[in-house]
């Protein structure tokens, strides 16, 4: 039985007091238990104030980036320990802004989940392709590479990580993929993951579906079988939506 994990990306979204008042909001919209592990990543700057707002919930934090390093002369960097010590339990790595707007590369990636695991944070790995490869057939291509590149010699067991597969033109476009198409697409995801690894740990690994999910198109999604849950950005920012999300993706 696989985990459903509903997680939330802030992005650059949500001062302190923005935070807080979302984290209130959200116990109380969240108080009966909860089918789904349910995670959200904000800045950086809020996640000690979620993470103390939400310390009695069931609800985890994670962060959006972290550097391979643990510590050092790294300005700017933020390290794995130091978001441990923030209350997270996981992070999200290899997200299309990030490949895209920061240059980041499968080996930096790569750098980026050993520092993870290495330190017991769960990663939520994501891989996606854009519009053009996908026009030119070449989505599964881009997507196993990111998949063997990233996972290069990155040992793995149950539980240890969670994949993201957001098709970077659905991204805050809201043009979401088709659940057929997200569906055929995870399907091939734990199918290479069944050939870096093997079947059973690829059928034990989460893998959600990122790229305008909203409260009326999650339920479409959750009704895939290979489909475990949902990345969810700009829906996630309206706490009401959020939760709905959460109650609908169980
Ligand atoms: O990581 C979540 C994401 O990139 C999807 O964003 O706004 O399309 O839900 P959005």
């Amino acid at each position: 039985m696989r985990k459903t994990v509903i997680a939330a990306n802030w992005k650059m979204h949500k001062n302190l007091s923005e935070t807080e008042e979302y984290g209130q909001k959200l116990m109380t919209l969240l108080a009966s238990p909860l089918d789904a592990e349910v995670v959200i990543c904000p800045a950086f700057t809020s996640l000690q104030v979620l993470s103390k707002t939400l310390e009695k919930s069931p609800v985890k934090i994670g962060a959006q980036n972290l550097f391979w390093e643990n510590s050092g002369a790294y300005t700017g960097e933020i390290s794995a320990p130091l978001l441990l010590d923030c209350g997270c339990r996981y992070v999200i790595v290899g997200h299309s802004e990030r490949r895209h707007l920061m240059n980041e590369s499968d080996a930096s990636i790569n750098r980026k989940l050993k520092a993870a695991l290495n330190n017991s944070l769960i990663p939520i790995f994501c891989v996606g392709e854009t519009l053009p490869e996908r026009q030119n057939n070449m989505a599964r291509q881009v997507i196993k590479e990111q998949l063997s590149r990233g996972l290069d010699e990155v040992s793995l067991t149950e539980g240890k990580i969670v994949i993201a597969y957001e098709p970077v033109w659905a991204i805050g476009t809201g043009i979401n993929a088709n659940p057929d198409d997200a569906q055929e697409m995870i399907a091939f995801i734990r199918e290479t993951l069944a050939g870096l690894y093997n079947m059973e740990l690829a059928q034990s690994i989460s893998i959600l579906y990122g790229g305008s999910v909203k409260t009326d198109n999650i339920a479409d999604f959750m009704d895939k079988k290979d489909i475990d849950g949902a990345l969810v950005g700009g829906a996630s920012l309206n706490v009401h939506d959020f939760a709905r999300i959460v109650r609908l993706g169980k």
